[in-house]
């Protein structure tokens, strides 16, 4: 995915356009861009993060003017470089100046380029958006909102866009379908944005577009309407999004600030939906189905990445503590096999960010077979959430780092929580849920517990972090943890890394095993802590260095193991939301260790929102 803003006021626009890039930049960081209206049109572009664009026009006076448009891209056509960064603009020579940001694909694109080839157009970059740009361009009579419209019915895909055209100074056009994007309306002055990040520092006042409207905007007026040109009424919401949440502070990375933010972000998913000594849930947002929810016959969780390791340990709780069939599945696999939903299929999807492309998509499949869907998403108001039919949210505030970490904690919590909710309905005694809730409470404080590690975690890593190639194992509701810890450490190390079910090693990847090679292991006090103990010792015999993750007071496990994280002790359900924590840490120092950015890894982007 890529982050677009845009700006129309009063104001010198470069410096605000600029800043809110660098807000956005964990969205996709590979190039950027630039374009500014002031009587005559300025464009810079160029590969390389914000700042590199930033130290090309700071001092360039051409560049002024209160109205622009800005992009930073994460790659899907084109390699990342000058020319297919953003803003790209209409034909140079015959073109109207109009120039274009755009998130999303454009799936019909080479028919278009074809079609504007066959029409005299020269393309000068690789990328669908350029081919947008010249299709605005080539319906361009002197209205460049009609001529957004006339080519947005050309395409098929999606975008989140914003368009101006330097024949029409005064004039924004934004316009969405299938990509996220906001209108933050200020005094005489409005901000375009892929998300709130960027418009919080401006107002908290914001307009959530739909999908298929277009929005026109000058100084002191806005009008959005659909592709008929019919008026919308958008609707206008307050912004809970507040700048001390997106920024810094005292952390040196996002990542390790919201890994620390996981015991506050656990209190504020579970504040006001536990009534723990009664075992009773409140879900608000499923109060419209509960009925029918309680009839559930079966529950399938969809998610990719990190959300689908939680609908893992979702499913796997739905299962234990609910005793309905229940299974997890990755997004992009369901919404191709023609899934078969049954009669009372209840169908959840699990994303931080909301606007997962292959989630949203499997979502509406779901849907489209009469499933009830659900969502558990952490932005409010995002894709997935307009989509759904109930949901709950993970109030974990916003999530910037590349890797997911209290988002996962969430996640896995809200589970919890609907688990129990969907298991009162069913066979789960009031005291059973009671003595779940009730643990679930002391969680925040456990966290705080393991976090205070830290220091030993990234003392064992540095004996390890040159290793190449890890394992990471784990049985019952910990398995898709040892999958988490794997993919964190993938995807900010560039180590490679397997996760899978412990006795799986047996049945190949034991041949992996040679002296030294690290073998991460969830060895937490559990139904099959024995079974576990002789994957160690399977591992031990052929070379491999275990680290585990144990249970406080464990002392044995330490006789049989390289390293021990010790996590306090809870009730198997829970397990995964204290296992999880010394596995971000070890990720993250073994990242910090071999010099990486840890908050935007290369090729990853923050949210994938295209297929
Ligand atoms: C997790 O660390 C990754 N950033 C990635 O796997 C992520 O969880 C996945 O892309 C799903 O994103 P979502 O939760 O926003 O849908």
């Amino acid at each position: 995915m890529c982050g677009i803003v845009a700006y129309i006021g009063e104001k010198p626009a470069r410096d605000l356009l600029l800043e809110g890039l660098k807000r956005l930049e964990y969205r996709g960081y590979d190039s950027a861009g630039i374009a500014l209206l002031n009587g005559g049109l300025q464009l810079a572009k160029t590969a390389g993060r914000v700042r590199v664009l930033e130290e090309q026009v700071e001092s360039d006076d051409r560049f002024s003017g209160c109205m622009g448009i800005a992009h930073t891209r994460w790659a899907t056509h084109g390699e990342p470089s000058d020319r297919n960064a953003h803003p790209h603009r209409d034909d140079a020579e015959r073109g109207h100046g109009i120039v274009i940001v755009h998130n999303g694909i454009i799936e019909n694109y080479e028919a278009l380029k074809t079609y504007l080839s066959d029409h005299g157009h020269v393309f000068t970059s690789d990328t669908d958006t350029e081919v947008l740009a010249h299709l605005i361009g080539h319906f361009y009579k002197g209205d460049i909102e009609a001529s957004v419209r006339q080519a947005l019915k050309e395409v098929t895909g999606a975008y989140a866009i914003a368009v101006m055209c330097a024949e029409e100074p005064g004039v924004l056009i934004a316009a969405r379908k299938g990509s996220p994007l906001m209108i933050g309306v200020g005094s005489n002055e409005y901000i375009v944005a892929s998300d709130a990040s960027a418009i919080v520092a401006h107002t908290n006042r914001a307009i959530e577009l739909d999908d298929d409207t277009i929005a026109r905007l000058t100084t002191d007026s806005f009008r959005t309407s659909d592709l008929e040109n019919v008026t919308i009424t958008p609707q206008m919401r307050e912004l809970e999004v507040d700048l001390e949440q997106i920024e810094l502070g005292k952390y040196p990375h996002y990542m390790l600030k919201e890994i620390h933010e996981q015991p506050g972000a656990v209190r504020r998913c579970l504040k006001g939906r536990l009534a723990a000594s009664e075992g009773r849930v409140v879900l608000g947002g499923l109060a419209e189905f509960a009925r029918e929810f309680g009839r559930t016959g079966r529950v399938v969780f969809l998610g990719q990445g990190t959300a689908l390791h939680a609908g893992m340990i979702a499913a796997h709780l739905v299962e234990d503590l609910a005793k309905i069939p229940s299974r997890a599945d990755f997004a992009s696999e369901f919404r191709y096999r023609n899934p078969i939903i049954e009669d009372g299929t209840v169908v959840v999807a699990i994303s931080q960010s909301g606007e997962t492309a292959d989630t949203h998509a499997a979502l509406r499949e779901a849907s489209r077979k009469g499933a009830r869907t659900l969502g558990l998403v952490n932005v409010v108001g995002s894709t997935i959430t307009r989509d759904s039919d109930a949901g709950v949210y993970l109030r974990v505030g916003p999530e910037i780092g590349v890797a997911s970490t209290k988002a996962f904690l969430g996640q896995v919590t809200a589970s919890v929580m609907l688990a129990v909710w969907l298991g009162r309905r069913r066979f789960l005694s009031p005291s059973d849920a009671s003595t779940i809730l009730e643990h679930l409470e002391t969680v925040p404080d456990h966290i705080e517990s393991v976090l205070r590690q830290s220091d030993q975690i990234a003392s064992v890593v540095s004996k390890y972090v040159q290793r190449e190639n890890w394992l990471f194992l784990g049985r019952g509701v910990n398995y898709p943890v040892a999958m988490e810890g794997a993919l964190k450490l993938k995807e900010i190390s560039y180590i490679h890394a397997e996760g899978m079910p412990a006795a799986e090693m047996k049945h190949g990847p034991i041949a992996l095993i040679d002296e030294g090679m690290p073998v991460v292991v969830v060895a937490t006090r559990s139904s099959q802590y024995e079974k576990v103990r002789s994957n160690i010792e399977e591992v031990r015999t052929r070379g491999g260095h275990v680290i585990a993750v144990a249970t406080e007071g464990d002392e044995s496990i330490s006789r049989i193991c390289e390293d021990v994280f010790y996590v306090p002790d809870v009730p198997e359900p829970l397990q995964p939301l204290l296992t999880v924590v010394p596995l971000q840490l070890l990720a993250y120092h073994a990242a910090l260790l071999r010099g990486h950015d840890v908050d935007k890894p290369r090729n990853l982007a923050k949210s994938v929102t295209v297929e």
